[in-house]
């Protein structure tokens, strides 16, 4: 496995442009959705430094966390609950400017200032949530929407065992 390289002083879409093939490659290697959760979650926070970068997974229709990067984090949200239980409810992703105007935000962190939930549905069916926390206010935009759903969809195999 090679290591992931980006050039430090890129622009967000150019990291972007440099990490999707080499999550592809990552993922195209292991199959295995677990360790792939966990590179790719350390992948995100090293590229783009990121306050938190994790995934909840669909657990008999609770999202359960999974692989992350960063602080402590709660461990079950509902669906419907908070923004990673809307955007499963919803199946859509959902940038959040300011967590704190999010009717129903779950804070974790009393840091996080912005966040993106981005679902990965297959078969009609939300497999997780990618979770993105910024320290930063308004850090994301369709942008990040665009390549993180990309990201999501790398994760969806058509032997449908994983996930
Ligand atoms: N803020 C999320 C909860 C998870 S943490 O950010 C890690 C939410 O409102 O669903």
């Amino acid at each position: 496995m090679q290591p992931f390289y980006f050039e430090p002083e890129s622009s967000r879409e150019q990291k972007y442009l440099s990490l999707l093939p080499q999550v592809e490659a990552l993922l195209s290697d292991e199959n295995d959705t677990i360790a792939n959760m966990a590179n790719v979650s350390s992948a995100l926070k090293s590229f783009f430094d990121f306050h938190w970068v994790g995934f909840y997974r669909n657990i008999d229709g609770v999202l359960v966390l999974g692989p992350f990067q960063g602080t402590l984090a709660c461990t079950r949200i509902d669906f419907g609950k908070g923004v990673c239980g809307t955007s499963a409810a919803e199946k859509k992703t959902i940038i959040v400017p300011d967590v704190d105007l999010f009717e129903g935000h779950i804070a974790c962190s009393s840091l996080s200032k912005s966040e993106i939930v981005v679902p990965c549905v297959h078969d009609g069916i939300v497999q997780f949530v990618l979770d993105i926390d910024s320290d930063v206010l308004n850090d994301f935009d369709e942008k990040d929407a665009y390549y993180l759903e990309k990201i999501v969809r790398l994760f969806i195999r058509d032997d449908k065992a994983n996930p």
